[in-house]
């Protein structure tokens, strides 16, 4: 492989946010990018990128998008072999469905077999950045890092705490928690692409201690992120306040153990109060949207267009298995329709920016991934434009770039990835 490579096709960027400024002018399609030591060097016409590096090897794309690979903010890798479990709402579809699943990593053997399953599925529906909650054994931490490593990922993971209200071997405590979390992240915290994020699993299975002992371990850890969920369910936010009678509301349980801040991130966010969405905006936490799993598991509508004018940082996310797909093409289309459904319209370039530079603002990485800009790391996710009949007849109607792309979004999924580079190479599922 030589040490530079152009892909051509039409290559997307964004030199501004679309979901804040208007949308196509947001975003720029070119000719070519450039690749040099895994990463962005430059992107724009062929001939200017020929001029600038002469030896590189060309790959004709022609016709098809390159864009920055997709970053699911929000995943639960352990649920992969419980994706589409039938017919609950939450709180019985964790009792009944997921954490008797989670109970089998305690097997390390199964957990690796998981993780090893989740990153292949992914990666094949083009994601390249995953951050995801893990059991709470230490192990499948380590099974998931392991997986994500030897792929060459960068990837965010953190082990699930909770030490109340789930099985009794599923619960850690406050000392093992935080003791437990603070040696995975001297073990992984900055090994090669990965980054560790302190994860209560949610309000309703800590127990104030716990949520006190991992607010402190991360302000010992300022620069890991912190994942949690919130307001998701109606009946959830009403079991919070039954827990935790003092708190102002759900948001101010997380507050008051010092688990808010601009690295937080919370996965749903629906029923927000006012209280909470001015304390959200004001901390720059980020609101993880997780369209399919909000309709799959009844939770109810985010509503992204409100959202946006509060000034909140948003990213998309599956919530595999609570949601019902792996691809983020399919989570896309779920968020446009349920954009629709609460009076919005989000145009393609804000869809696409949802699933690459959205999330790696709301991971704090806008200077890494999430783009293709000079310096960024070269996590590319390369879609054919017309990878099924259906789409084929739709994209054939086309106008322009925009009108190319949106059948894809709508209707593809793993048949729309092309190819998928990671840190400057091709993936080779091999
Ligand atoms: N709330 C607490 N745990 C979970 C989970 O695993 N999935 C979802 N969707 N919500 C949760
Ligand atoms: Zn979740």
């Amino acid at each position: 492989m030589p040490r530079d490579t152009i892909l051509t096709g039409h290559v997307l960027s964004f030199h501004a946010n679309p979901l804040t400024n208007p949308a196509a002018q947001s975003a720029r399609i070119s000719e070519a990018v450039l690749i040099r030591d895994g990463h962005i060097a430059a992107s724009g016409a062929i001939d200017d990128l020929r001029a600038a590096a002469p030896d590189a090897q060309v790959d004709r794309h022609d016709g098809h998008l390159i864009c920055a690979g997709f970053i699911d903010a929000h995943a639960h890798y352990p649920q992969t072999a419980i994706i589409a479990s039938w017919g609950k709402r939450l709180i019985d579809w964790l009792n009944d469905y997921t954490f008797p699943e989670e109970m089998r990593l305690s097997d390390p053997a199964y957990g690796a077999r998981i993780a090893e399953r989740y990153l292949d599925l992914t990666l094949a529906h083009g994601t390249t950045t995953t951050v995801s909650f893990c059991t709470s054994h230490p192990a499948s931490v380590d099974a998931f890092f392991t997986a994500a490593r030897a792929r060459g990922l960068r990837a965010a993971a953190g082990k699930t705490c909770m030490d109340r209200n789930a099985p009794p071997g599923l619960c850690d405590s406050a000392r093992s928690a935080h003791d437990d979390s603070a040696a995975l992240i001297a073990r992984w915290h900055g090994v090669d692409r990965l980054s560790y994020v302190i994860t209560p699993r949610f309000a309703p299975t800590s127990s104030a201690e716990q949520l006190d002992a991992l607010g402190a371990l991360w302000a010992a850890h300022p620069d890991c992120l912190m994942q949690t969920h919130l307001c998701e369910q109606i009946e959830e936010i009403a079991w919070v306040k039954r827990l935790f009678p003092k708190a102002r509301d759900y948001l101010d349980v997380y507050e008051s153990h010092g688990l808010l801040s601009e690295r937080a991130l919370f996965g749903h966010a629906i029923h927000l109060a006012p209280r909470e969405t001015a304390r959200l905006a004001e901390s720059g936490a980020a609101l993880i949207h997780c369209p399919t799993s909000n309709s799959f598991i009844g939770s109810g509508l985010f509503d992204i267009g409100q959202r946006l004018s509060e000034g909140q940082r948003i990213g998309l996310a599956t919530d595999t298995g609570g949601g019902s797909s792996f691809s983020m093409l399919r989570t896309m289309a779920a968020a446009y329709e349920i954009a629709q459904l609460t009076g919005t319209a989000l145009h393609p370039a804000q869809l696409l920016w949802l699933a690459t530079g959205a999330g790696a603002a709301a991971l704090h990485m806008q200077d890494r991934i999430g783009n293709i800009a000079p310096g960024l790391e070269a996590d590319l996710v390369i879609l054919d434009l017309a990878s099924t009949p259906a789409i084929a007849q739709r994209h054939a109607r086309a106008d322009d770039i925009w009108e190319a792309v949106f059948p894809t979004i709508m209707m593809g999924d793993d048949r729309a990835i092309r190819q998928v580079w990671i840190a400057g190479w091709p993936y080779d599922p091999q």
